[in-house]
């Protein structure tokens, strides 16, 4: 079969990565996770107090930051993210993190950043990337798009049940402010905002199981190839 890229964008906490990581290891594609990246700058003007509302100090910034994922041999869907050398997947998962990242991210230099890094990755196709921008920006001719939904309560309730696992002290109502206030954001900003490509595939799987939802992308990925 012939390599392809596969774009899944969508809302926060839509199962978008567990789909994109289902994918990788079925097909032995690549998975991106675009979003760690911008969790990862955004950790880097956090710890290093950039001001990011001068653009001279951002473009300062990112010519100090290198992005790398390095992957599990066993598990090529398991990618970690390391900034400048140093593993911050777990910290790019916090809260202090998730506050902050939607406003970065909106950022025109902190986009251009990320995105011709994205683009290159996809070269030699054989991709899975999820994000909110990648059907329509980064990659707007992939042969697949999906864009992921779900019910915004179903999304709530998945997020907040990871995040209790490693933090005991989150409560239900901050997730929830924080998946909405990232949604709304993501979806308002000037520059490539979260939108359904016009020729992405709608996937709403607030009644779906893993498998189904897997069995329901492969299908495509076959029409597709
Ligand atoms: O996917 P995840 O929830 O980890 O993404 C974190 C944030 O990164 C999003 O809320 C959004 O602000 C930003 N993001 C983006 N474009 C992408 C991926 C993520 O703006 N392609």
């Amino acid at each position: 079969m012939k390599k392809i890229i596969i774009t899944i964008d969508g809302y926060s906490s839509c199962g978008k990565s567990t789909l994109a990581k289902q994918l990788a290891r079925e097909l032995d594609y690549v998975y991106i996770d675009s979003g760690a990246m911008y969790r990862a700058i955004t950790l880097y003007f956090i710890q290093n107090r950039v001001d990011w509302a001068n653009s001279a100090a951002v473009a300062e910034a990112l010519t100090n930051i290198q992005l790398e994922f390095e992957y599990d041999e066993l598990h090529h869907e398991q990618a970690s993210m390391y900034l400048n050398g140093e593993n911050v997947e777990p910290l790019i998962r916090d809260m202090v993190v998730a506050d902050k990242v939607s406003e970065v991210a909106a950022i025109r230099e902190v986009r251009e950043f990320a995105v011709a890094q994205q683009q290159q990755m996809g070269e030699k196709k054989g991709i899975v990337m999820d994000g909110r921008d990648i059907g329509t920006t980064v990659f707007p001719h992939a042969e697949l798009k999906i864009f992921m939904t779900a019910d915004t309560a179903i999304r709530v309730e998945r997020r907040f049940r990871e995040l209790y696992a490693k933090n005991k002290n989150i409560t239900l109502q901050e997730v929830k402010e924080n998946l909405e206030l990232r949604d709304y954001i993501d979806s308002n900003r000037e520059i490539s905002p979260l939108r359904k490509a016009a020729d992405a595939i709608i996937l709403d799987n607030s009644q779906l199981s893993m498998d189904e939802q897997l069995q329901l992308a492969l299908q495509w990925v076959e029409d597709a190839t």
